[in-house]
């Protein structure tokens, strides 16, 4: 099980160093899990300092395909894997919808990404017209597919995709269960079509739209999904150690 928090555009670096401070405390309490926190670049350096010699993993929230280059704003799997960084979000829905992540960059990063050396959640997930427009199950076929064919077949154990209906991230709507347990399935399909059985079971699915200490259990219940990418509610350490528990 893989469970991270992805906490975008929040907390300042001596913030991250008080939250890891706490999730520290309570290691011993978080199971077998895998648990991952993605802070701002800003503060990766104070993750992986407080939390080194632990379990707990720092990812970055997104990662360029180049080793460097004129990319403003960009970063590196070089530099974030010098930094102590094991591991990059790519192609969150926010990317996608406000700073103009396509399919094609997404493919490009993660590849990046993987051949840097680095693990991967990658985000896949349909709007609210696509949902409504019945388009559901193309536009993750598409997506999906386009991830699908740059991974090398070694790199799978470090890829995992995140299915985030963009209806459901931050708005306190969750997909049923049920649902999100049906769509984890096609994509497990398609993984195993597309790569072969055993290899298609090797890509960590996670399911993530506000996901809460209260409703994780009947995510995690459901066969397909392996975890979750968890946004607000991973602000808060209590909160995010309540998730990561859920088995209890
Ligand atoms: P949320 O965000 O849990 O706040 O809905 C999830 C995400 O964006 O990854």
């Amino acid at each position: 099980v893989l469970i991270a928090g992805n906490w975008k555009m929040f907390k300042t670096p001596s913030e991250t160093a008080e939250f890891c401070a706490a999730l520290r405390d309570r290691e011993a309490e978080l199971e077998d899990t895998d648990v991952v926190v993605c802070p701002p670049y800003t503060s990766l350096h104070h993750a992986v300092s407080v939390l080194a010699g632990t379990s707990i993993a720092v990812f970055g929230q997104s990662v360029h395909w180049a080793s460097e280059g004129p990319y403003t704003g960009e970063v590196s799997a070089t530099m974030l894997g010098e930094l102590g960084v094991t591991g990059a979000i790519v192609a969150h829905s926010e990317r996608r919808q406000l700073f103009a992540e396509t399919d094609e960059t997404a493919a490009l990063r993660v590849e990046g990404a993987l051949d840097g050396g680095l693990s991967v959640i990658a985000c896949v997930g349909e709007t609210e017209s696509e949902r409504e427009a019945g388009e559901t199950d193309a536009v993750l076929r598409r997506q999906v597919e386009a991830l699908r064919v740059v991974v090398d077949e070694d790199h799978l154990d470090r890829l995992a995709l995140a299915y985030e209906p963009v209806w459901a991230i931050g708005t306190g709507r969750t997909a049923l269960p049920d649902d999100a347990g049906l769509i984890a399935g096609l994509i497990r399909e398609q993984l195993r079509e597309t790569l072969n059985t055993e290899m298609g079971e090797q890509v960590r699915i996670l399911y993530g739209g506000s996901v809460n200490p209260g409703n994780i259990k009947d995510f995690m219940a459901k066969t397909n999904i392996d975890g979750a990418l968890v946004g607000g509610a991973s602000l808060d350490p209590d909160q995010f150690a309540a998730i990561v528990r859920y088995r209890i």
